[in-house]
């Protein structure tokens, strides 16, 4: 048994064997409650879609805050140059609850020098703390708002995580592309760990007289994605930054986080989700790697109470994650997978990209190009793409590399 786990019970072990991961039968994603098929894309857009995502509001990442009134934020560090004079970096403290003694997050900007005019925005949150994707002695350390947990912001915040997550951020690449790179440290929202959520952004939003969490309220990753969507209402206000052009993405439980910003903030104009696996782009219906029972034993702060109700269930869940994938539609949607990264199980990241494409086809998109899983090292860049490669659990400059050609063709610049 895997450390951390709390509910007493043994969770399925995971399979690693294709011979065994039986039959299974995904949801129609065109098919309403009521039993009509959607026909059109109005049908889609003002019936289905809302109700796919309450579904996984009510049984999985629960309801979050809505969009608050004020936007307070203050531009910390301006016009630093960076990157050998590449790049001109900029720090932003975001207020999230609409007032200054109340939390707030710092957004890390890379813009290169060289633009002209607003340039599109790669943006998603980051393990280690801002000082940690660029070994630029300018970036200010991550001192959160918050109590630190057992040994996970402490440690963070420290001289000696300076660029230690530099490989997963590649902020040359993307600023000699002429585009903007930013990041955010999640915990400055959500602290990634089991008593996280009394120092995280929730309990700010509970409604008067509540004291803990109702069975379909947000989490972990509901606060990490409303995070995603508070940097791009901060990016709307800069002149600098085209938030008409903005690609949320994450890896891992960030990947998971940023399918789910990108599923309910239509806003963001592509999103990627990096070997985001069980809860992210996987299908849990298919028994390899990671199992529903696993996630909500080991991290039951991620997802919502209901969810732990589908552990032993999942075919009884209305839904499987091409429809989280599906809600993202007709925007662009891009899923990466690691060949050695089975716990996430990159054949089920594939299938399920595969069978979001009648939506994607419905709305009139060329949706998932590739008839079957593609090798490694064959990216599919249709609206659908995907990529498998070599290699690790883990973003690196191939994992980049795909993104920024995936930006490129779908934002035409
Ligand atoms: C664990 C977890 C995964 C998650 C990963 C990560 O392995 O089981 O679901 O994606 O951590 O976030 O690195």
């Amino acid at each position: 048994m895997a450390a951390g786990l709390v509910f007493g019970q043994s969770p399925r072990d995971a399979n690693y064997d294709e011979s065994k991961v039986g039959a299974y039968r995904l949801p129609n994603p065109l098919l309403m409650a009521n039993g009509q098929t959607v026909q059109t894309a109005a049908q889609w857009r003002g019936q289905r879609r809302p109700e796919i995502l309450r579904l996984f509001n009510n049984h999985m990442y629960g309801k979050s805050a809505p969009k608050p009134d004020r936007l307070d934020y203050e531009v910390t560090t301006r016009a630093a140059r960076a990157l050998d004079g590449a790049a001109n970096r900029r720090e932003v403290t975001i207020w999230l609850t609409g007032k200054k003694s109340g939390p707030a997050m710092r957004l890390l900007l890379y813009l290169p020098t060289n633009a002209k005019g607003p340039v599109p925005v790669f943006l998603g949150p980051n393990f280690g703390g801002n000082h940690a994707i660029n070994a630029d002695p300018g970036i200010t350390i991550a001192k959160t708002w918050m109590r630190p947990g057992p040994g996970v912001e402490a440690s963070k915040a420290t001289a000696a995580g300076r660029g230690k997550e530099a490989s997963r951020w590649q902020a040359e690449m993307v600023t000699k592309q002429g585009y903007a790179l930013a990041t955010f440290y999640y915990g400055d929202v959500f602290p990634d760990h089991k008593d996280g959520l009394a120092d995280s952004i929730i309990p700010h939003f509970y409604r008067p007289g509540q004291t803990a969490q109702e069975p379909d309220d947000w989490n972990a990753i509901g606060a990490w994605a409303w995070g995603l969507s508070r940097a791009l209402d901060y990016m709307e206000k800069d002149k600098d930054l085209d938030a008409k052009r903005v690609a949320v993405l994450g890896h891992s439980r960030l990947g998971k986080t940023a399918l789910w910003a990108g599923a309910q903030d239509e806003r963001f104009s592509i999103v990627i989700s990096n070997d985001s696996g069980e809860g992210g782009a996987a299908l849990s219906r298919r028994y390899f790697g990671e199992t529903i029972e696993r996630i909500n034993t080991s991290f039951p702060w991620w997802f919502n109470k209901n969810y732990k109700g589908y552990n032993q269930r999942v075919d009884s869940l209305p839904f499987d994650q091409h429809m989280l994938i599906a809600l993202v539609a007709p925007r662009p949607v891009y899923v990466a997978s690691a060949q050695e990264d089975q716990w996430a199980d990159p054949r089920g990241e594939f299938l399920s990209a595969k069978a979001a494409d009648p939506v994607y086809r419905l709305l009139g998109t060329d949706g998932m190009a590739a008839k079957e899983m593609p090798a490694i090292h064959q990216p599919v860049h249709s609206t659908i793409g995907y990529h498998i490669r070599t290699g690790k659990h883990d973003v690196t400059a191939y994992d980049w590399e795909q993104f920024l050609v995936f930006g490129k063709k779908h934002w035409g610049r």
